[in-house]
Order: structure tokens, then sequence, then C-alpha cells
């Protein structure tokens, strides 16, 4: 029997194959390679309001009036209760440094009551029995109660009220807290939060108002904390890395205004806000802490971009100024690990967070071969990534650091180091993906990646498919498999951007879409999820071909698990693709759960927002090998699969 290397035979999209003939597999029980179990996993930043207005719950848009370079302080999504005049006020006393502009609420007729009202991430979803958790802060004259309410924007309905006892000061700033418990459930997401005063008690003064907030129930009860639904269903994806945060946002538009993390930290009223790179304004609610708390929730492995001094405008930062930043990145590194007694430690451990959080990747920059291109790439390669690689080196020798540019890119990486590879393609390209990595040295991140364009299209200058379909989802699988077969040299793949709202959003292809009240898992988000169920601990070398059927096999030794994953693209005439599978030491008649993935019948279909209709289906049966040990199944075109004998009981002959 000849063991085919890893390496050997992958790649070309061979339509001429003949399928009457099985596949004929068999996996020795060794020689292959530990993977590092962090294969599958999404980067997370704030594009499509999957930030603000997703991920992070705040329900409250606009809530602090905040101002950056690239956007002015707006009254946008406030409005005005009983005839209340709102205006934009800088006083003399703000809130706080970074929060200079309040909204001044002044009542036009001196009594009854005024205020105003919010519409939230368009919509805000309400259930009945959900404690909402709300606070504002007041300067300015009042006895009295304020009334705070979830209402509906199309009759008016109140589903729920909190009055509070006003403590308000005319020379200070009071913090007012409240709980809001509706007693009824809202038919749809179409309403509004109110707080009003009663303008008598204000006398002839006016309000002033400012981070004005109010969360749902949060994602495991954190304070600050993620929209449950939504990370719900990016913690049924079993995901195990997460880059953030960023992308393009890290970058910023300038070099100025780059996520600095120093400002995402502590109370919100000390966070200014970002000018962010995706056409709005950010409120830096969800900051670093908020991050890692989400990945340790998760039990994600976390891939942390630091800035490097490029920008999306192409600012480069020179060799003589760079060390402040990567000072900045080591300050940031002992923020996230070092000891709480260490300076960046200690302000965690003041946050609530004395234990250091683990961190194994630093990447450095993003896309750093992109903006300001030649010079940005160059000055990359020259100083900027040395710079940081060095001083990272020295302080953490266990930190992998990561270029963010891969050996693709026209860069010899430093052997310290490893690459992030991006690859936003055709489902066709995809699948060329699948040997890609079997001859690299290097290590390599997938730190982006999705299927984009249909087959045959413009490329990267046509347009993007308005959602994840079918046979792109088939092309990823195959990728994928393709990096799990290298597992030793591929950190992990991170798909990106993994979520959209679909009110507002720059980019249309994500893994998730979601409104305020509802949750789309797309064709992509099946198939992941399926091939990270079953996370290998070791690969194993196979015999065979590849094409159509692209497949891994591997063990779990923490379950026990042999593990098979195939995918299969473009089969002759579309025919189903008969398998035979053999695991080396496994018993004859042992069982396994097979698991197939199908879609529906035209490759381009979608699981569409509008539609809520699931256009994957699942089949799971329970399979037994034959007297020779041998698994007979025979897979779809365009499906996936996984075949995984980590049931118990599994007789085994060593
Ligand atoms: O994922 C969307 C964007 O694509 C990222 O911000 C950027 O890194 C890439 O170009």
């Amino acid at each position: 029997m000849v063991y085919l290397k890893l390496s050997a035979l992958a790649g070309t999209l061979a339509y001429a194959v003949s399928l009457c003939i099985a596949v004929d597999i068999s996996v020795s029980s060794t020689g292959g390679n530990a993977t590092n179990g962090h294969q599958y996993g999404f980067l997370h930043e704030d594009i499509n309001n999957s930030g603000d207005g997703g991920l992070y719950a705040e329900l409250i848009r606009n809530r602090a009036f905040q101002i950056s370079e690239g956007f002015p302080a707006t009254l946008d999504a406030w409005h005005s209760v009983n005839d209340a005049k709102l205006s934009l006020r800088n006083l003399s006393t703000p809130l706080s440094d970074v929060l200079v502009t309040s909204m001044n609420v002044a009542s036009t007729t001196k009594q009854g009551e005024v205020g105003f009202q919010n519409d939230g991430y368009w919509g805000m979803d309400v259930k009945a029995g959900k404690k909402y958790s709300g606070s504002f802060w007041v300067k300015g004259a009042y006895s009295g109660r304020f009334v705070a309410s979830l209402q509906s924007n199309i009759t008016g309905e109140v589903f729920g009220t909190a009055s509070i006892q006003s403590r308000s000061r005319p020379d200070q700033w009071i913090e007012h807290g409240f709980d809001l418990t509706p007693s009824k459930d809202a038919p749809s997401s179409n309403n509004t939060f109110v707080l009003t005063f009663d303008a008598s008690g204000a006398g002839n003064s006016s309000l002033d108002f400012n981070l004005i907030s109010l969360f749902p129930p949060t994602y495991k009860g954190r304070k600050n904390g993620m929209r449950s639904d939504i990370a719900e269903a990016l913690e049924q994806l079993h995901p195990t890395l997460f880059r953030i945060p960023g992308g393009n946002m890290l970058e910023g538009l300038t070099n100025r205004t780059w996520w600095d993390w120093k400002k995402t930290l502590g109370p919100l009223r000390n966070r200014p806000g970002f000018s962010g790179v995706w056409g709005y304004q950010q409120t830096n609610g969800l900051g670093l802490v908020e991050y890692l708390e989400f990945a340790e929730d998760l039990g994600m492995e976390v891939v942390l971009a630091v800035y490097d001094g490029l920008s999306l405008n192409g600012d480069i930062t020179p060799q003589a100024e760079l060390q402040a930043f990567v000072d900045d990145a080591l300050d940031q590194i002992e923020f996230v690990r070092g000891p709480a007694d260490s300076k960046w430690g200690s302000v965690r451990a003041e946050l609530g967070h004395p234990e250091p959080w683990s961190l194994q990747y630093v990447e450095i920059g993003n896309e750093d071969w992109l903006a300001g291109a030649p010079e940005g790439w160059e000055t990359f390669k020259n100083y900027r990534f040395p710079m940081f690689l060095d001083a990272i080196n020295k302080a953490y020798p266990d930190i992998q650091v990561i270029s963010s540019g891969s050996s693709f890119d026209g860069y010899n990486i430093p052997k310290a180091a490893g690459g992030d590879y991006h690859v936003y393609a055709e489902p066709d390209e995809l699948v060329l993906e699948f040997s890609k990595f079997d001859n690299a040295t290097t290590p390599h991140l997938i730190g982006e990646m999705a299927a984009v364009h249909p087959n045959g299209g413009t490329g990267w200058d046509g347009p993007q498919q308005p959602f994840p379909w079918w046979i792109g989802a088939i092309g990823e699988a195959v990728s994928l498999i393709g990096y799990e077969r290298n597992a030793d040299r591929i950190i992990g793949a991170s798909y990106a951007p993994i979520i959209r709202n679909m009110n507002r959003w720059q980019w249309p292809i994500t893994m998730i879409q979601f409104t305020a009240d509802s949750v789309t898992r797309s064709t992509s988000w099946y198939v992941w999820e399926l091939l990270a169920a079953h996370p290998l601990t070791e690969t194993l070398p196979t015999t065979s071909d590849f094409s159509p059927l692209y497949y891994v096999a591997g063990k779990n030794n923490r379950t026990g698990g042999n593990i098979f994953k195939a995918a299969v693209y473009n089969s002759t005439d579309g025919d189903d693709v008969p398998v035979k599978l053999s695991f080396e030491k496994l018993a004859p008649g042992i069982t396994g759960e097979l698991i197939i993935l199908t879609g529906p019948a035209d490759p381009y279909g979608i699981n569409s927002p509008y539609t809520g209709v699931n256009v994957v289906k699942t089949n799971k049966t329970t399979i037994r090998a034959d007297n020779n040990g041998i698994f007979h199944f025979a897979l779809p075109n365009l499906s996936v699969a996984v075949l995984d004998t980590s049931a118990p009981n599994i007789p085994s002959m060593e």
C-alpha cells in the first residue's frame, strides 16, 4: 500500500474523473501531524454595524453624541416628545473630558410630560419578562420623577415602564440607573425608548442629558456585554480562533485615527468613541476588555492585531517615530497577559481582571501590502515589521508574531514569524486553495476568507453575491479541508466579515445576518459549524487522490475518535461519489456517525433573511464498517460530510 504524502496530488479541478469506481481511502494510524486545535474562527470588526447595533448589545443609538475627526456630533436617532426642544450643547462642565457634547431638553410649554425618544439601531426587540438595564446622566434642577418606557413606534402602546426618582442637581452631572421589565412582547421590532420628565418640576430650566443607555439581558449576563442571540449563533459555530479588532478598523482612516485600545477601557464616560472606517461613528463600547471577555466566554484563542503605523489613507509612520507604536503594542500585550503587578497588568486588575488572559498570537497591522502601496508594503518589510517582531520576540518569546501579509504577497517572512493570508474568491478559486499550503514552510493564519463572487464572474472588481450561497459554501469547505490537512502549519482560518446588520451594511457577504429581532444563519454557517464540530488533534496520512472528493482524515485524542471530513465539488455529471474508507487498527464492525450536508437544487441557493427558510439539509446516520473494517457510503455532488467514530464502545485493535 502506498501512503501518499499529504502534499501530493492535490489541487486542480478535474471534471473528467470516472466515478463508477469508489474512491478507496485507507487512513494510517500514525505519521501525521499534531494540530494546534485552533482551526476555525472568525474576524470581528465594526463593519456593517456588526459592533455598535450588532454584537454589542446596547439598544440606544448615538447614546453620547460622540464626536470624532470623521464625524460631528449629531442628534441622529433622537426625537422630541411632546414638543420638547432638543439641541446639542458643549457645556463648560461636560460629562467628561471625552464626552463633551450633550443633549439639552427644553419644554416649550413648561408643563406636562416632555422628553425624548430614540430609534435604536433600526428598532428594538422588546420581550415580556426580560429585565432591561438602563442608565442616563442628567444635569439641571429637577424635582420629580423620570419615566422611562419601551413603546411601539406604530401605535404608541407601552410595553413596560420604569419610574425613576430624580436626584439631579443644577451644577453637577448625576447618573440615574433603572430596570425596566416589559409586561408584554412587542409584536414587531418597530419600537422606541422614551424618557420623559414633568416640565413643571424643572421650573423654567431645561435639563441636559448624556450617555443614555439601555441593555437587554446580555450573553452570559456580562455588564456592557453582547447581544445574546447573535453571540449564541457565534458560539454554536464552535469557534476556537478570534481575530480582533480588524481588519481595516484597526488601521483607521489616518495616522491620527487608528483604533486606539487605550481609549476603549474602563467606564463608558471615559471612552471618546472612534472615527469608524466604515462610514459611521463608533462608540468604543465594544472595547478590548469586552472582546477578551467574549473570547473567554466562547473558549476562543485570540489573534490580537496591533496598530503598526500604517493607515488606510496611506499614512506611513517614519522609522524615527515608530518606536512609540512598538511600545504601545508592548503595553497592550502586557495589559492582556502581564502579571497583575505589572504596569498595564495592574490596569487590567483594576478593571476587574487580575488573572491574565491567554495570548499566543499577535499580528502586526492589517493588510500592509494594500494601503499606501508600494511604500506601505516596502516600509513594512524594511523596518516596521522587523521592529515589532524584534521587540515582541524579546519580551515574549512564546508569542507567535504574525505578519499582516503572507508569503504569497511577495514577502520572505523572517523565520521567527508567521504570515496572514486573505482570500475572498469565487468557489472555483477556493477549490484551488486545497493544496496551496502543502509545501509551505512558514506558518500562516488564514486571517480572512469567504466565497464572495460567482464563478466566471468579473473577479474582485465585480459585485459580490448578495448572500452566501451553497456552491460558495462548498468552495469554502474544500479550502478549509485543505487548510486542515496542513494544520501543523496553518494557525487557523477565520471567516470575514462575520455578521451584518440588514439595515446598514457596507459588505454583503457575511456568515450571519441580523436585524433588531432576527438572526439568520447562512449556508456557510452550516458548513463551518459541521467542520468545526469535529476538531482534529492530529492529522493522519491517507491513500488516494483528491478531486472531486476533497478530504482530510485524522483523530481526536480527547474523544478517541477517528475523523474523516470531505467535500464533493463538481463530480462528473453531478453523480454521487462512492467512498470506501478504512482506518488502520480500527476493528471490523466499528460504527461511526456520518453527517452529510446537502444544499438546494440550485447551487446558487441561499438562506434568505427575508424568508427564514434554511436550504441546507442535514442527514445523520450511524454506519458500520464491514468485516474488513471498511466503511461504504456515497456522497452527493456539492455536499460536505464528516464521519466520526468517537461514539462510546468503539472496538479497537490496539
Ligand atoms: O473583512 C472586510 C475587510 O476586508 C477587512 O476589514 C480588510 O482587512 C479586508 O480588506
